[in-house]
């Protein structure tokens, strides 16, 4: 089979991004437009905000992409684009976009779940290294700011396909961290924030109780697990909105607001925050309350992954997406998988957040099976992966 060059472009939430990956192994170029900036002043993601700045940044982003790997839109053999789930007017530019290029220079389109590309993110950098023999079947927990599931992933030839055993039942973790960060007013977007800051405080120093989930439909069992009746199958749920409660109530029983508020605009103040900047603006019951915060997230993630890795008897690891750029997540599942014998990959950071090269590795498969998609296919702000 001849190389095959991809070209990916990725805009299902804030980040306008697109790249060139040869046959799902080797990342060529790969340029992230950040909308960080245009949303900070608000705390969270704004979507007509964010529709208006893919169309600003998408035709420049694609070109450098480009150019960054050497290539021309001639030369690309695929354009692949993310069709799900996300802000269907931030989805809607991309599409477009695809749609017209993939048109104008008669390419196949290629339709990617941005669920898929996260876990082959994994997949990309992994047969970059020459790993070429990762262990079936793999678990993946796809952890970011809008989702928390857990996938098991099989490959029959070139064809994939997914089982979802587990997700949120409210806030994803991503969210949790955001909005928790906002509440310290520690600014947008949390996670990496709170990443820094958690080694600077006690995180043994606040307890919470552990997440409640009710479970309308399914069996509780005493070991946490719940069992789908239809299928008798064990699922493994997550809950995060609780903590968030807690948390807002912790603030307002220790009379936190006054310094939370002078805190947010100090760090509004400036540009680029550094950790000096933030620990200079942080008291002690501050850390300690952001690391006891992480601890407890870091432990139901970690705790629920590894329970459903036993029950479903699975060989490999995946951690993925945007919170799996957290320090403590990534310790603690190397530590703990090592425990149970089970070998735990993470993409490296500038893939574990929302990115194109995600979606070209995710698009190769398919393009092998002439898996193209119709020029009509639309943006679908809820797509599951299956
Ligand atoms: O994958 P991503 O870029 O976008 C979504 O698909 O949602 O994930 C963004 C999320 C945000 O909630 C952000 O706060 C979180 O990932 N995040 C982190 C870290 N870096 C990003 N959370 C914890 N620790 C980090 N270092
Ligand atoms: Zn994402």
């Amino acid at each position: 089979m001849p190389d095959a060059y991809i070209l990916g472009i990725e805009s299902s939430c804030d980040e306008t991004a697109a790249a060139v990956v040869r046959s799902g192994e080797q990342l060529i170029s790969n340029v992230v437009a950040s909308q960080i900036a245009t949303h900070q002043p608000y705390g969270g993601v704004v979507p007509e905000l964010a529709s208006r700045e893919h169309l600003r940044a998408i035709v420049p982003v694609v070109r450098q992409a480009l150019a960054e790997a050497k290539h021309t839109y001639e030369s690309v053999d695929a354009i692949a684009v993310t069709q799900g789930p996300g802000l269907a007017g931030a989805l809607l530019v991309g599409i477009s976009y695809a749609k017209a290029l993939a048109f104008a220079l008669d390419k196949p389109l290629i339709a990617v779940n941005h669920l898929e590309g996260h876990i082959h993110a994994v997949l990309l950098e992994e047969r970059q290294k020459g790993n070429h023999d990762l262990q079936f079947p793999v678990l993946a927990l796809v952890v970011s700011g809008g989702h928390t599931h857990l996938y098991l992933a099989a490959q029959k030839g070139d064809s994939w396909t997914y089982e979802n055993i587990g997700h949120t039942r409210d806030d994803a973790a991503g969210e949790a961290f955001d909005k928790v960060a906002k509440l310290l007013g520690l600014g947008y977007p949390g996670g990496p924030a709170v990443d820094r800051l958690a080694p600077h405080g006690d995180p043994r120093a606040v307890k919470f109780p552990p997440a409640q989930i009710k479970h309308r439909d399914r069996r509780g069992r005493h070991d946490g697990r719940v069992v789908d009746e239809d299928d008798n199958r064990p699922r493994f749920d997550f809950s995060y909105s609780g903590i968030k409660t807690a948390i807002l109530r912790y603030v307002e029983a220790h009379d936190m607001r006054a310094t939370v508020e002078a805190r947010r605009k100090a760090l509004l103040n400036i540009a680029k925050p550094k950790l000096e900047d933030y620990l200079a603006n942080c008291d002690k019951l501050t850390l300690d309350l952001v690391a006891s915060f992480q601890r407890a997230i870091v432990e139901d993630l970690v705790g629920k992954t590894l329970t459903a890795a036993r029950a479903y008897d699975v060989a490999t690891l995946f951690v993925t997406g945007g919170v799996a750029a957290n320090q403590e997540l990534r310790q603690t599942f190397e530590r703990e998988g090592a425990k149970q014998g089970l070998p735990v990959y993470f993409p490296s950071r500038p893939l574990s957040t929302d990115n194109a090269a995600m979606i070209a590795a995710a698009a190769y498969p398919k393009f092998l099976l002439k898996d193209f998609a119709a020029m009509d296919f639309s943006a679908e702000a809820g797509l599951l992966l299956k």
